[in-house]
């Protein structure tokens, strides 16, 4: 048993999640916590609403409210879509809690003691009109290099290169146009040449990562520079040294709040649960595992900010140091990142209507449906592309055709024919042989979802289904009337097989997992489900938000379970939606009406 920490990115709360977000940090995350839990492992899955910074506030301007305002909206509706997803957090909660602000204060004030946050004064954009700065991707103008006009201030997409705004000829706002002031001020930055030999030995020792995460991660170690974990900015956590405490126009920068996220989710966890500490299991002992899910765009953030934040907190960079009251914080097992889902061929834009939001997909289709295609075509080690037909064929050839039909096919005879799960008499090698090959299917899918295969997890569970209903096909039970032992044997051993295809499936498919344990006459949770509760902020009795948590430790466990002879079984009903073919016509036409 390990103790496993299954740290998933926060989503920024300023809009609806759409499906390329899920596909990244989301599903695949829960896949592998529930796999861990059935396997027997200790796991805890956080995460939360990621609050502060630009987005916020740009979001919040546009729509003429304020940042906090804005993040409570959106923060519950994130909530929602996540819990019908059954993503089973343990705590999902959000960057605005007060022991959220006061785990970041303490995290910077151990940094900056033990000298790796270093003053320094450089020329920053701000508004003319509203005083703020312009962070740097909010400015945009011709290239220095190339010409190229829709340049942003920090790189150009047009030749590639990086850039600083102040550089960029005809610099303007992209939030309303205006030309950029530059002045002077004043920020801390994170010392990370400080800690380019600790990372480097650490990504070193990195053997089983996917290998463009690591060789992206062992780039950026080649041009490490200070950077900034301050902002010129009014909304955000105050940076907690006199002088500044009180300064409202000066903050933490967002990147350094929200990845200590994982740490004070796991903190607010414990101290909900009773006992304050428990957290430390996760955090302070070498022997706990930690898994860090997210898409290719947060690899930086988790795999050398995060990282360097963690070293500079246990006084393990060039200058030393000694860690604060957390003790000495584990460094990530492995950062897991996905590539990018696409839609029809073309990126996401929320902005231009080319958006599949979690909301819609789960007001029409069935969640597995949306987990199913995610965990067999995601991208998973490349970029993925979402069309409504392959939506469509995946869906009605494979779980309702193939594995849906299954267990219909397998409960109905049984139901008509028993009325509850018959005895096996002597087994054909034909039983034996599909017996077996399910049985090993456990060992396989299991190391393949340890080892963040997803897609081909659940390609060898789907196998096993396909093995089983031509099984069906050929013992051909509905012949078997007249030989009510053989026809006990067939079916007590189809519905074995469904039994434990069905518990391989589990991870992936939770929803229609518990139906299915249901349909063969189980009873109980088979599949637990996450569910919302309102709670009370530990540290300030007036504010309530809704957080994400759940009861997840009665689980099955990763294996055959015998099914017993004599257990009811009734007539089922279908397990999974079949969907029409105008679907693809309609949802086409919905985007282009946008
Ligand atoms: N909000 C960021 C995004 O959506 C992810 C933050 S992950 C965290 O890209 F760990 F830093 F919180
Ligand atoms: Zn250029």
């Amino acid at each position: 048993m390990s103790r496993i920490l299954s740290a998933v990115a926060w989503p920024y709360a300023n809009g609806p999640r759409h499906i390329g977000h899920v596909a990244g940090f989301g599903v695949p995350s829960d896949v592998f916590s529930r796999y861990m839990r059935m396997a027997g492992h200790d796991v805890l899955m956080v995460s939360g609403t990621d609050e502060h910074g630009t987005p916020i506030l740009v979001e919040a301007e546009k729509q003429g409210t304020t940042p906090q305002a804005l993040a409570d909206r959106y923060n519950r509706v994130i909530v929602e879509d996540l819990t019908a997803l059954g993503l089973t957090y343990d705590l999902f909660t959000r960057t605005t809690t007060r022991n959220h602000y006061a785990v970041v204060q303490e995290m910077f004030r151990t940094v900056h003691k033990n000298g790796y946050m270093v003053e320094k004064t450089t020329m920053g954009a701000i508004s003319p009109s509203t005083g703020r700065t312009l962070p740097d991707r909010y400015i945009e103008g011709t290239c220095p290099i190339c010409g190229y006009d829709g340049a942003r201030g920090d790189q150009c997409d047009n030749c590639g290169n990086q850039l600083d705004p102040i550089d960029l000829i005809n610099p303007r706002s992209r939030v309303n146009g205006e030309a950029p002031k530059f002045v002077e001020s004043t920020h801390f930055f994170l010392d990370l040449p400080a800690f380019a030999s600790a990372l480097e030995t650490w990504l070193r020792g990195r053997k089983d990562w996917r290998p463009n995460v690591l060789n992206f991660s062992l780039n950026l170690i080649d041009d490490m520079r200070p950077r900034a974990m301050t902002r010129d900015i009014d909304w955000g956590i105050p940076v907690p040294l006199a002088g500044w405490e009180d300064n409202p126009n000066k903050r933490l920068y967002v990147w350094f709040d929200a990845v200590i996220g994982y740490l004070s989710a796991s903190i607010e966890w414990a101290r909900r649960s009773g006992d304050d500490d428990a957290w430390r299991q996760w955090w302070n002992d070498p022997e706990a595992l930690s898994y860090y899910f997210m898409g290719k765009d947060n690899i930086t953030f988790h795999s050398q900010i995060w990282p360097a934040e963690l070293l500079a907190y246990d006084g393990e960079g060039d200058k030393g140091g000694t860690p604060g009251p957390y003790g000495e914080l584990q460094l990530p097992t492995e950062v897991v990142s996905s590539e990018f889902l696409t839609m029809e061929g073309k990126k996401f834009a929320s902005s231009r209507g080319i958006v599949i939001y979690v909301r819609d997909m789960l007001a029409r289709y069935q969640p597995d449906a949306l987990r199913y295609f995610i965990s067999v075509a995601g991208p998973e080690n490349q970029d993925a592309d979402f069309t409504w037909a392959d939506f469509l064929r995946r869906t009605n050839d494979e779980l309702v055709a193939g594995w849906g039909n299954l267990v219909n096919r397998t409960a109905s005879m049984i139901h008509k024919n028993f009325g509850e799960i018959p005895a096996a008499g002597e087994l054909h090698e034909v039983d034996a042989a599909l017996l077996r090959q399910s049985s090993e299917a456990f060992g396989k899918v299991g190391e393949l979802i340890g080892t963040h295969r997803h897609r081909a997890g659940i390609d060898t569970a789907m196998r096993l289904v396909q093995e089983a209903n031509r099984y069906v096909s050929e013992t051909e039970p509905w012949k078997l009337t007249q030989d009510r032992e053989r026809l006990g044997t067939v079916l007590n051993t189809a519905a074995q097989v469904v039994s434990d295809a069905n518990t391989l499936l589990a991870p992936f498919l939770p929803h229609s997992a518990q139906k299915v344990h249901e349909t063969l006459g189980g009873t109980g949770v088979f599949a637990p489900q996450p569910r919302i509760e309102e709670v009370t902020d530990l540290d300030d009795a007036s504010r309530r938000y809704p957080v994400i948590t759940g009861d997840y430790r009665d689980v099955p466990a990763w294996g055959s379970t015998r099914l017993v002879p004599g257990t009811a079984v009734a007539k089922p009903t279908p397990v999974f939606t079949k969907l029409d073919d105008s679907i693809v016509e309609e949802e086409l036409a919905r985007y282009q009406a946008r």
